[in-house]
């Protein structure tokens, strides 16, 4: 077997050694265009996750790699003029240089092949150079990273995209030991800088500055030379680098392209490493991504058997590639995703410098949706504990009056038997101190506590042990006050239809349905989506509120929750519109054909999908009677007891679908444009603010996005203004779900996947509306991370309330957080204040 690796970084010499090794018959050459000594960058980061799989894969290599590392397990985030280190974190560096050249030294143990300035640009030059007597080679790797002339020269089979990132950025050195991977936000007259830095040899560290584009242009490092950049960084720089001096390889300014590729093989090449897929420096996963692609290439050959005898042995290529792909895909995606959100994440930093320093760098740590709440207390309980105790803080100034009845122990730590003055010398009492600016900026590099080379992997937290005891109590119970409602905690469950109602009056099973949720701690419960009219309803098991009935079915839930729970309780009011008139969902949810249908109303004479029936275009009567519906069911929701409505404004259901350009195409004034669209659902909306008691806060749900930028959807853009213009409106919550309105809408999905466009609005927008997020949070870890990273004020949960009514309380017992309300009947289960 002959292999031919046009490239001889990370990916393709790291091949070279494991199928060397494990196949010494094989004969590798790896082509490589430059010299050993000439490569580009400084140092490379790994995580201890990392380190496992390269300790398995060759031993020999990974001890060389061990011993030039630089360790180091804090992370310091200057911002400001302050500085938050994190603690408890594992990462090495090392510089690419030595890196390859320890995998050169091994390919030579190993008889690997080495061709230093020998660069191939195509297939035909690949094949020749790695041919022989018996033929082209049997494998020829495009280790020949992101510009890849093999993958190009099959762009038609391999199908590369590249998204070409915002910001610009440059990587440069510094000739300084820093103690800490370090994060540097600077403000200055042009925009925002921000520095990725972290230790890789002695006195010396990687340096990646970065900035968006306006901010780039602004400061005329558009024109600038390398000289140019080095004393503009140097100078912007100055506290931080203490005198060192920046050095320059190659370091040019940059958008980071994110390669993505269909296929990774075609006949007998194969793509690894960045030639395949790229991940944005943030993750600092592009050499791991690469080694790691090699370490599946080689178990792929591992796993088929070769065939043949004398010759020597050969592989059914083609079925390994394939093997390869599929079991690396996947994995890659994943990172990817992560790399794009961190990614994003920087892109939008600016926005988040209005958080207080201890929030910013918790929201900093959890960017990537990797490190959670949880996650971030097994590695670092002590900063944990500060962001809770802030947090804490924060939400006690919102927190009831003396004397009232419920909660009012939150934000007095001692009240609820929590730890509030820890013994001197522990963890929490070093990090008790208020908390921006921690420490000044120089000192406190200064004083690292692990200078570089002094960690070991050993020394570094398992993160399987169990977590600290909690010294503050997590964000998820902090209270919440929306004009005169107090929430005792962020939990939400979100509305559910249940198509259990009989003639749009809720019965036993809403009442257990949504009692047993009450009873199961969440601060606030939201009645499923409630009709305003009977031609309003999805289905005929809908529940409504267009008749007194109704009304008193409602209340009897209502007293139920406020006489037996905590919790509060809220109805969702909603028409169905265009996407009304259907079974129910468990006989088929498609519309009905026979004599219970309805006719349906939208902004367009269009329907939902093809196939439904065509809705009628509202004229100004209709648009008159479902606003006055809306309003008649928000006073009998009030009759009721609700303590809040949210009107339905998403998931394509009417007022959703006028907002939404894919379903509203009228040409009068409630079409068009994003303000007029807006006009038809704001009436509603001031309609039934005026009607709806004023000490009593109001929500609205809307479809951030139909995830359908490309076809002319709503974007996430809109969905600010949306905001805005409801809030300024007087709104007290919006509920940020998305999609709905069209049938191709691709929404891409993966745990709490809508939370950047709550965080987006909650920030974009501020003003005092309380933002809810939906969608895959899927307990109280992540509603403790969504809520202490600012992303938003209130966590809806759906199908995690399905699966057990009781997620407060499960949090209440195993936080051991005393203050949360328990019915009197649960109280054994209750946990003791200490
Ligand atoms: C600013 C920045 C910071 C980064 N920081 C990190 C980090 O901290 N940690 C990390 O893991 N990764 C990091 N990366 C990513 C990392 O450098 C790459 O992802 C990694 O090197 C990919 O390895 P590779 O072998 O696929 O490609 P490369 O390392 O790019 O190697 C490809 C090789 O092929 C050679 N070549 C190209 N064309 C030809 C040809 N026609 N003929 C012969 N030879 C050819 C090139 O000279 C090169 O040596 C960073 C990247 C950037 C841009
Ligand atoms: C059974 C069921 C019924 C739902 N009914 C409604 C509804 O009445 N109104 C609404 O706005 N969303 C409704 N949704 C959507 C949820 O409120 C929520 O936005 C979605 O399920 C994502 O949250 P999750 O991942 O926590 O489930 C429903 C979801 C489920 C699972």
């Amino acid at each position: 077997m002959r292999i031919v690796s046009v490239g001889g970084g990370p990916g393709g010499l790291y091949f070279a050694i494991l199928m060397k090794r494990a196949h010494p018959e094989c004969a590798i050459t790896v082509h490589e265009r430059n010299r050993p000594d000439d490569t580009f960058g400084f140092g490379v980061v790994f995580s201890d996750e990392t380190l496992g799989n390269f300790e398995q894969a060759d031993p020999e290599s990974f001890a060389q790699i061990t011993k030039h590392f630089a360790y180091w397990g804090d992370i310091e985030t200057f911002v400001g003029d302050a500085c938050v280190r994190s603690t408890g974190h594992g990462f090495c560096g090392l510089s690419r240089m030595r890196l390859l050249q320890i995998f050169h030294e091994r390919c030579r143990q190993l008889g690997v092949e080495l061709r230093f300035g020998s660069e191939i640009k195509n297939l035909a030059e690949a094949a020749a150079a790695g041919g022989g007597p018996a033929g082209p080679p049997d494998l020829i790797l495009a280790a020949d990273g992101l510009n890849s002339a093999l993958r190009d020269e099959f762009a038609d089979h391999f199908r590369p995209t590249i998204e070409w990132g915002r910001a610009r950025f440059c990587w440069l050195g510094a000739r300084r030991q820093l103690g800490a991977f370090t994060f540097i936000f600077k403000e200055t007259e042009w925009g925002l800088f921000q520095v990725h830095s972290y230790p890789f040899e002695k006195n010396l560290s990687t340096w990646i500055v970065e900035c968006d584009e306006s901010t780039w242009r602004a400061a005329g490092l558009d024109q600038a030379t390398e000289a140019d950049t080095v004393a503009f960084c140097s100078d912007l720089f100055a506290e931080h680098l203490q005198g060192a001096e920046l050095v320059t390889n190659r370091s040019v300014w940059r958008s980071f392209p994110t390669v993505r590729n269909e296929r990774w093989h075609h006949g007998n090449v194969v793509l690894i490493g960045d030639a395949a897929h790229t991940a944005h420096f943030s993750i600092g996963s592009g050499t791991k991504l690469a080694m790691e692609d090699a370490i599946a290439l080689a178990a792929a050959f591992g796993r088929h058997a070769p065939r043949g005898g004398s010759g020597g042995a050969k592989w059914d290529v083609p079925a390994v590639l394939a093997d390869y792909q599929e079991s690396r895909y996947v994995d890659c995606l994943k990172i990817q995703k992560a790399a794009r959100v961190s990614q994003d994440w920087f892109e939008n930093s600016s926005r988040y410098l209005q958080q207080d320093p201890l929030q910013f760098t918790f929201n900093l740590l959890t960017r990537s949706k990797k490190i959670t709440w949880e996650n971030l207390r097994q590695r670092d309980p002590a900063l944990v504990d500060r962001v809770d105790r802030w947090f804490a803080d924060q939400a006690a100034v919102h927190a009831p009056p003396p004397g009232a009845p419920l909660h009012s122990a939150y934000g007095n730590r001692k009240a609820q038997g929590w730890d509030d003055a820890p013994a001197a010398g522990t963890a929490a009492a070093a990090t008790a101190a208020p908390m921006a600016p921690t420490a000044p900026a120089a000192p406190t590099v200064a004083a690292s506590a692990n200078p570089v080379g002094e960690r070991s992997i050993e020394a570094i937290p398992d993160a399987d042990k169990a977590p600290p005891a909690l010294k503050a109590p997590p964000p998820l119970f902090a209270p919440l006050r929306l004009r005169g409602l107090q929430l005792a905690n962020r939990v939400v469950v979100s509305p559910m239809c249940q198509y259990s109602a009989t003639d749009g009056a809720p019965g036993e099973w809403h009442l257990v349905h949504l009692g047993s949720r009450a009873v199961g701690g969440a601060g606030l419960v939201i009645g499923e989506m409630t009709d305003v009219t009977p031609h309003g309803r999805i289905t005929l098991g809908c529940t409504g509120m267009w008749n007194d009935a109704q009304a008193a079915a409602w209340g009897r839930i209502v007293a139920f929750v406020h006489g037996n729970s905590g919790a509060a309780i809220g109805l969702q009011l909603a028409h169905a519109g265009r996407k009304g008139s259907c079974t129910l969902p468990w006989e088929g949810g498609e519309p009905l054909r026979d004599g219970r249908a309805w006719p349906t109303l939208a902004p367009t004479a269009e329907p939902f999908a093809p196939g439904w029936p065509v809705p009628r275009a509202m004229d100004r009567a209709d648009m008159d009677a479902v606003r006055d519906a809306f309003v008649a069911a928000a006073r009998r929701a009030d009759h009721a007891g609700f303590d809040l409505i949210e009107l339905h404004m998403a998931h394509g259901y009417l007022l959703s679908s006028f907002i939404s350009p894919l379903s509203n195409r009228r040409t009068d004034e409630y079409g068009g444009s994003l303000d007029h669209r807006l006009r038809y659902p704001l009436e509603v909306f001031d309609a039934v603010r005026a009607a709806w008691p004023a000490h009593k806060p109001m929500s609205v749900r809307i479809s951030a996005t139909d995830w359908l930028d490309d076809e002319g959807g709503l974007t996430a853009a809109d969905s600010v203004v949306v905001a805005r213009t409801l809030r300024e409106r007087g709104l007290d919550v919006l509920d940020v779900s998305s999609a709905g309105n069209s049938p191709r809408s691709q929404p891409v999905y993966g745990r709490m996947y809508q939370v950047p466009f709550a965080d987006r609005i909650r920030h974009e927008v501020g003003g005092g509306l309380a933002v809810m997020s939906v969608g895959a949070i899927q307990g109280p870890d992540h509603v403790n991370t969504i809520l202490a990273a600012g992303r938003a004020d209130l966590c809806a949960l759906a199908r995690p309330h399905l699966v057990d009514p009781h997620v407060v309380l499960g949090a209440s017992a195993a936080y051991e957080y005393v203050a949360q309300p328990w019915p009197k009947q649960y109280l054994p289960a209750k946990p003791k204040p200490k």
